[in-house]
Formats: C-alpha cells, structure tokens, sequence
C-alpha cells in the first residue's frame, strides 16, 4: 500500500544558505516580469517593544465584533489579535503585521513568531506580498488578485493540511466539514479537563487534551493524519494555551484559568450551561506574560507534551482505528524535535506554487532557506535526498493528489 511504503520512508535533514524574504520575492518577481507581470513591494513595519508585564488591550484597541468581509480563522490568538486592531481588522495580514501585534499584545518571541508566520504565509498565503488570510482564501491577499488562480491557490489558514490540521482543541476535523470554527462541544470538552485540573487550562491539562483528541480522531476520523509538518504544530497550539493565554506570565504566577480562556475561545456560557461560539476578545481585566515566550520555549513544552502522552505522528488507513504510525526517529531533545519541523518544512509545496511545477522546487529550497538560519542553533543535520522524495509524497496526500 502506498501509505505503508510513504510511512516506511523517514526522517533526517539539510543546509542552505542564509537567504531572505527579499530574495523569495525575487525568484518569483523574475519568473512574473518574464510573464509581463510587475510587483510593487512595501516597507516592513517596525516592530512593538515589549517589556514587562502590561494590561491588553490599551485604549487605542478596542474590541470590535467583525464584519461580514472580515477573515477569521483556526487560530483564536490571531483571530483575537484582529477583532482588536492589534492585526488589521479585515483579517488580510502581513508578517510585519504578525510580528509587531503577537509581541504587542501577547509577547511573543520574535524567533517563534517568524517561524510560525514563514511557514503560515509559504504555504497558505502570497509569497511576493507576504500577504495571508487568517481565515479562508481571499483575493485580497495575492498581488494577482483574482489572476492567481493561474498560479495555484492560497487557502488561507482555513486550508486544511498546509498548517491547519487534525486533533485540534476546539475546532473539528476537516473530515467533518469545518476546521476552523470554534465548536462549543469541544470547548465545553476542553473544560471538563481543565476541571480535572483544578480548573485551570495548564500544561497538563494539554497533555490529557491532546491525547483525548488524538484518540478520538483515530476512532472516528478514517482520512486522520498527524504529519509533519502539521502536527507539531499542532501540538505547539496546545502549548500556545497555558503560555499566551494565562492572565500574567504562566508558570510564574499567570493563571490560565476559565476567565482568562473562555474570552480568547469566544466561548460564551448560555444560562442552560452550554456554550456558544462569538467572537474572539482579551478578557477584562487581562495581563500579557512578562517575559517572551521564545521557538526554544515552545519546542521544549511541546517535546515534553510528546513525552508525556506517548503520541507519534502517523495516519489512519483510510478507515477508522487504522493508524500507521510515521517511522520517524523519536525526537528526544529539543534539537531533535526542531530538526524533524524543519524537515518537513523542506519537504512541503507552498499550495500558492503548486501550478508551475518546473519551479516548485527551487521555491522550496528558498522557503528553507529562509526557515533555516532560525534553526541554526538546534544542530541540525545535513540534508539526505531520500528525505525529499519520502516527504513529498506525503505531501501529495496532503493535497489529496494522491
Ligand atoms: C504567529 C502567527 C500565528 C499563526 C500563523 C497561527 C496559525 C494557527 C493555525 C493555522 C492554527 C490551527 C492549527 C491546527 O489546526 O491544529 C492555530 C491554532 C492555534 N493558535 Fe495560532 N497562529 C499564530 C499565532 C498564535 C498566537 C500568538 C496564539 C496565542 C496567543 C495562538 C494560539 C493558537 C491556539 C491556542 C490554537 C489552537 C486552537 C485549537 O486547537 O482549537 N496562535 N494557529
């Protein structure tokens, strides 16, 4: 079976030059002034200082429900980021736009916010503009228009299997219609853990929602997968909870506590003691943590999730309780855990390139090249060719090509 052999193919990694978005850019300027196309490029914007711990949101940003032309998406944090003009309001955002409101208004570390926004904009948004939609495809965000069509198609964070994924906390799996909409069951689902925690959304009450989801998945969903490139990432959200979410700085004294969630989940309790999805707001009375929380900060959470829970990437088998797991050298140290993200960042096709095939891997090439130096200090080893093809397969079922 073609699954059992993509899954037989496993791990290790590369090295390429130091590169930026500039140069990216310019691959793909070349190839559209050669189509008689032509860009117009602007500045980055500065980033915010963050120092110590401030109340969010500041007066010059408050809550404003969405508009009917507004992106929101999977991602309660930039979906809250939006509804307070921290990101622009209409949910079309730039890097520079990612950079500057997740230090601003949660304290993201620079390092984690580049890694997490490359890989969102490489492969769910406009590679010349840097432009994304946190929610569904949008003209808006390609230089083209309605024209890049011609090219491929940027989904949006909506789109599933480029970043949004399976086994997330509050959204369902794309097998089952929307991936990206917070569904109250599960919500109320992710409460009645942290009630097994003293009512508090930790790290530990992570690890047993990651778990449940990851079972229920394979019990329930037959197209389940928990890849790489994904699936880190999706366990790295979990961690998001406890460490941006907490009121104050987690683990030294923030408390992720139901008051502090339930406003960033825009979970709503109802008097019969249901919930009910609106949209997304920093809570009353809310402190951002204290100090950044960096991409070395995050692998070491998500590692020890891992640990923890035992859970290994793999897929179902086109039925339920079929689940192959990946032969993927366990990451046992944080530097292993980055190695394995950066592999498959490697191995993915940026849906918005899948067109013009001929280039497909040069543009891969450039978006390590620009993920890499941000690896450079996890030691990662060199680049083994077989890897590639392993990962671009899985990449094709991805895509549903296959
Ligand atoms: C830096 C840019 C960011 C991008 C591009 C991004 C993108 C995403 C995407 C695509 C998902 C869906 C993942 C999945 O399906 O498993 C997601 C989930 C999530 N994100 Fe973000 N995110 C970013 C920053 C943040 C920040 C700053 C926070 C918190 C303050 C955050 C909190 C979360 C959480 C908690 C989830 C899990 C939601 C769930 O599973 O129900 N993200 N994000």
């Amino acid at each position: 079976m073609k699954l059992l052999a993509i899954l037989a193919l496993t791990s290790v990694t590369y090295a390429f030059p130091a590169t930026s978005w500039s140069k990216l850019a310019e691959t793909f300027n070349e190839r559209r002034i050669r189509n008689g196309l032509h860009v117009r490029q602007s500045d980055p914007e500065p980033l915010a200082v963050v120092d110590g711990l401030t109340k969010i949101p500041d007066d010059d940003h408050p809550f404003m429900a969405p508009g009917p032309t507004d992106q929101r998406g999977p991602c309660p944090g930039l979906n809250t980021l939006a509804n307070h003009g921290y990101l622009p309001r209409n949910g079309i955002v730039t890097q520079a736009d990612i950079l500057s409101a997740t230090a601003a208004g949660f304290n993201m570390g620079a390092d984690l916010a580049e890694v997490v926004s490359t890989i969102a904009i490489a492969y769910d948004g406009d590679l010349i503009t840097s432009r994304l939609s946190i929610g569904g495809p949008d003209n808006r965000t390609s230089f083209l228009g309605s024209l890049q069509n011609i090219f491929g198609v940027e989904g949006g964070l909506d789109h599933h299997a480029s970043f949004e994924t399976d086994t997330s906390a509050t959204r369902d799996d794309a097998f089952f219609g929307n991936d990206y909409t917070m569904m109250p069951n599960l919500y109320a689902q992710m409460k009645s853990i942290a009630a097994q925690h003293g009512g508090l959304y930790n790290l530990d009450a992570m690890k047993d929602l990651q778990l449940l989801r990851y079972q229920q998945s394979i019990a329930t969903n037959p197209t389940f997968y928990l890849l790489p490139l994904q699936g880190p990432l999706n366990v790295i959200a979990k961690t998001f909870i406890p460490a941006f979410f907490s009121n104050g700085t987690y683990g030294a004294g923030g408390v992720p506590n139901e008051a502090s969630i339930s406003a960033f989940f825009g979970a709503e309790l109802l008097p019969n003691g249901s919930f009910t999805a609106v949209p997304e707001r920093f809570p009353d009375n809310w402190y951002r943590r204290g100090t950044p929380f960096q991409l070395s900060d995050a692998f070491e959470a998500t590692l020890d999730l891992l640990n923890s829970t035992g859970i290994v990437f793999g897929a179902n088998a086109g039925q339920v309780n079929s689940f192959l797991p990946l032969d993927l050298a366990a990451a046992t140290n944080v530097n292993g855990l980055a190695c394995i993200l950066r592999d498959a960042i490697q191995a993915n096709v940026p849906t918005s390139i899948s067109q013009p095939i001929e280039i497909v891997e040069q543009v891969i090439s450039s978006v390590v090249d620009l993920i890499d130096p941000l690896f450079g200090d996890f030691g990662c080893p060199a680049f083994n060719a077989s890897q590639t093809q392993a990962y671009a397969a899985i990449n094709k079922i991805n895509n549903g090509s296959s």
